[in-house]
């Protein structure tokens, strides 16, 4: 696996001229040719079928974007997205990514952030509240080993938050995150001094409406889940436990299935008892949650993406990298993380501004991998490399249901949305709503606010409630991330 931090000093120096010391890092590699993406004739293709409602035509696509994604890098360490620039560099002061760690949020209270409007016409509120979702005390360890990291990010607000670092996000949870950026996404923000507030006033005062950006803009969620070498890990899995209806949580934590996930391979197939989740307290803060066991069906690494963390690249993390893994692999396995454990793929977004109205996709690991509807279209790659077919895929391009043309199908990822989102959701209505000022009164850009309270309706650029901010072009990372 690359240094990302370092790719992404690289890419910075050469789009906007910082200086910065060019280490030997594996060079950023671009999507691999042979999966669909920016190919003659694909994106006329796909334009199409969004019109026409042809989820077919963009599945096969999301799954190529998918696969081709995950192929390894030139190295064959890890995936192509990890020679990437992130979303903490595109962020960076000018001054460059050592000056970069201001007091944060984790990931989890960005995505809940300011814009918990208030709902109204009786739909379902978007984001779960505070008082209802698990909480993850940063533990005593990773507050003594990486007392930089586990500090300098705490806000009175916020007193249980670890730095972003320069590989890794912190979720809040046993997640762990990176956004990664292709380089023409990276330079735009760069180039366009997007990641400072006072360029969002400025355009905003200026009447700009809409953000337009490159075609060749990616930008991707990826989540590793923490194994230790020496153990079988228990991961739970998601199987549809509720539908869109459902209004309360339903995070990973109440999921009642597990899988086993053995590095050794000794108990592949067989039947064992395994365990997660230590040191969680309930939604009080003060009861302990449950540790997880249950009996579950063994499966290998090579089932999943993985990667195992070399002593190289463990020196090379930084403080917050290192507390991050820490505190997930504790509250996973109850062990610290270290060299020679692994981070097994299990949730990524990848969203693609192929066509003006974007190409979203997102994929899960499932044990149920033939399961319809999300198992559909998978196309035939056979030069794809590792286990992208373990996983299911959900394409959210903004299709609307097929008898209600002003509704958007349920679209989340159990991981990712459910930690913070009730299941009713739809990547395309609230990534449209991204935009500068945030806020949760009408006019502003939010998540549900009074002139635009439906998380599942079909939205376009044109919707009365986009009138008076200017859209970001479904980046929340350029409101969310700008700096003061
Ligand atoms: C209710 C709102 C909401 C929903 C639903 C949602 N997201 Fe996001 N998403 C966010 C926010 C907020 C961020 C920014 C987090 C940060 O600041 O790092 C984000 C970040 C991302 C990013 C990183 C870059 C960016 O766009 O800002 C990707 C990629 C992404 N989401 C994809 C998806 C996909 C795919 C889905 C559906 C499966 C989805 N999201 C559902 C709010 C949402």
């Amino acid at each position: 696996m690359s240094k990302s931090s370092v790719t992404a000093l690289v890419a910075l120096s050469l789009v906007t001229g910082v200086a910065a010391t060019l280490q030997a890092a594996p060079p950023y590699q671009p999507f691999p040719n042979g999966y669909g993406y920016m190919e003659p004739g694909e994106i006329a293709k796909l334009k199409a079928a969004v019109a026409a409602g042809d989820h077919k035509t963009v599945r096969e696509h999301g799954w190529k974007l998918w696969a081709g994604i995950m192929q390894p890098d030139a190295a064959g360490t890890g995936p192509i997205w990890f020679t990437w620039p992130n979303s903490k560099g595109a962020f960076a002061p000018s001054a460059g990514l050592g000056a970069a760690n201001a007091p944060g949020k984790s990931l989890i209270q960005l995505n809940a952030g300011i814009r918990a409007g208030q709902p109204s016409g009786g739909v379902i509120p978007v984001n779960i509240p505070n008082d209802k979702l698990p909480f993850y005390p940063i533990p005593q360890d990773v507050i003594t080993n990486y007392p930089n990291a586990a500090k300098n990010c705490v806000t009175p607000d916020n007193p249980n938050n670890i730095c972003d670092g320069a590989h890794f996000l912190f979720n809040g949870d046993i997640m762990i995150p990176t956004e990664s950026l292709s380089r023409e996404g990276f330079g735009w923000i760069r180039d366009k001094r997007l990641y400072e507030q006072s360029t969002l006033d400025r355009l905003h005062r200026q009447g700009v409406r809409d953000l337009n950006l490159p075609a060749r803009y990616i930008v991707t969620k990826h989540m590793y889940w923490p194994v230790k070498a020496g153990s079988i890990a228990a991961i739970p899995i998601w199987h549809e436990y509720h539908d869109g209806k459902y209004p309360d949580y339903a995070g990973y934590e109440t999921w009642p299935d597990m899988v086993g996930v053995d590095p050794s391979g000794q108990s592949v197939g067989k039947t064992v008892t395994a365990s997660y989740l230590y040191g969680v307290l309930q939604p009080d803060q003060k009861t302990p949650w449950p540790t997880q066991t249950g009996t579950v069906t063994v499966y290998g690494l090579k089932d999943f993406y993985y990667h195992q963390v070399t002593q190289d690249e463990w020196n090379g993390f930084d403080e917050a990298d290192k507390a991050i893994l820490d505190a997930a692999s504790s509250w996973a396995n109850n062990a610290a993380f270290g060299p020679g454990d692994y981070l097994v793929t299990i949730a990524m977004h990848v969203n693609t501004k192929e066509i003006p109205t974007w190409a979203l996709q997102s994929v899960w690991w499932s044990d149920r991998p033939d399961s319809l509807p999300f198992a559909a279209d998978r196309p035939k790659l056979p030069q794809a490399k590792g286990p992208w077919e373990h996983y299911l895929l959900l394409d959210a391009y903004g299709i609307p249901e097929r008898d209600h043309k002003d509704r958007l199908p349920v679209a989340t990822n159990p991981y990712i949305e459910l930690v913070i989102h009730p299941v009713g959701t739809d990547c395309n209505n609230c990534h449209m709503r991204a935009g500068w000022p945030t806020g949760n009164s009408a006019g502003t850009s939010s998540y549900q606010n009074p002139d635009c309270p439906d998380s599942l309706a079909k939205l376009s650029p044109d919707s009365v409630c986009f009138r008076k901010y200017t859209r970001s072009d479904f980046q929340w990372i350029i409101p969310d991330r700008a700096r003061k």
